[in-house]
């Protein structure tokens, strides 16, 4: 066991649903372990600025079901500087912190390996942001609700495209991700899925759209990843507009709706599970390394491979989509 007596955990980049649940878990495991934790309050910036609370395993309750982040959070430029995060290490050495839990995506874990190697101290990270694209666990924390609001949306949009007989391009997060499309587009049985990771011609969505007016069907849903490569929804409709005019087109993009709102069940037991092991892993030692769960066993990966392995979507599960929708 090693000597932590003072952690402290911060939430850093995109907000996603299932970081209190996992801030509360990280408190309430140190609090077990007679350990005191505190809070950084907007990631990195408050770092740097000395937000550094006291946080009691009282203070987290009542926050299981709440999305967004307690601790609120931010995108830091001056993190990735030396001179911010020589600050940022004076103000922890201040508070007298041993140890962090950093909840976030791949941009919190680089700030991670860069400080840790830096300043020597102890770090664990937890996968937090609803476009599951961490190395290292089969879902990160956040994803599930994402995908569960992001297809109630489309379910809505689906009655109208239906009774007006219309083709909707629905576009949805993910600016280099595409899992939170590929599983909207495979739960709403979309005609067509544009992701950032693959081509998918324009000429695929004419023939798909050719084969459903064939067989009467009047009306079609095509999802598109905010950063899909060949353009956005809006670009995507155009450019079929141009091609073929046999639908009336419509463009919804989702945006921000999809980071908030009640983390599901399966993000509560996820961020849960990963909070509680932080402190479990630091205590023996652990440092250095994000924690996920992959086939429902905790798994330790070192924050250099978590930030340089890339994790996308199967195109079989594309493929199988095309299939489902014909
Ligand atoms: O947190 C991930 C994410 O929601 C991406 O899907 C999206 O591209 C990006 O964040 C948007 O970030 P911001 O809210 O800072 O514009």
């Amino acid at each position: 066991m090693t000597k932590i007596k003072k952690i402290a955990v911060f939430t850093s980049g995109g907000d996603a649903p299932g970081m209190n649940a996992a801030v509360r878990a990280v408190v309430r495991t140190a609090s077990y372990h007679n350990l005191e934790a505190f809070g950084i309050y907007r990631g990195y910036e408050g770092m740097i600025d000395g937000r550094i609370k006291p946080i009691a395993a009282r203070d987290v309750g009542n926050i299981i079901q709440r999305g967004g982040t307690i601790l609120k959070t931010a995108r830091s430029m001056r993190f990735k500087t030396p001179e911010g995060r020589k600050q940022a290490y004076e103000n922890l050495k201040e508070a007298g912190i041993d140890a962090l839990v950093a909840i976030g995506g791949d941009g919190t874990f680089t700030g991670a390996q860069v400080f840790s190697q830096e300043y020597n101290i102890p770090i664990v990270g937890l996968p937090g942001t609803i476009d599951n694209d961490i190395y290292g666990t089969d879902y990160t924390i956040g994803f599930d609700t994402a995908i569960n609001t992001a297809i109630e949306a489309v379910d809505k949009i689906r009655d109208t495209a239906d009774s007006h007989s219309r083709l909707f391009f629905v576009e949805v997060m993910g600016r280099h991700s595409g899992y939170i499309a590929l599983h909207t587009g495979i739960g709403s049985g979309a005609g067509c899925i544009f992701l950032p990771e693959y081509d998918t011609p324009l000429d695929e969505l004419v023939d798909v759209l050719k084969k459903a007016n064939d067989r009467d069907k009047m009306f079609n849903m095509v999802i598109v990843a905010e950063g899909n490569r060949s353009g956005n929804a809006m670009e995507i409709a155009n450019r079929l507009n141009e091609k073929y005019d046999g639908y009336e087109s419509k463009v919804t993009i989702l945006g921000h709706m999809q980071r908030g709102g009640a983390p599901s069940c399966r993000d509560r037991v996820l961020a849960s599970r990963l909070g509680y092991h932080a402190i479990e892993v630091l205590l023996k030692g652990e440092s250095n390394v994000a924690l996920g769960i992959i086939n429902d066993e905790l798994c330790l990966t070192p924050f250099q491979e978590a930030i340089s392995q890339a994790k996308k979507p199967k195109s079989s599960m594309l493929e199988m989509a095309r299939i489902l929708s014909m």
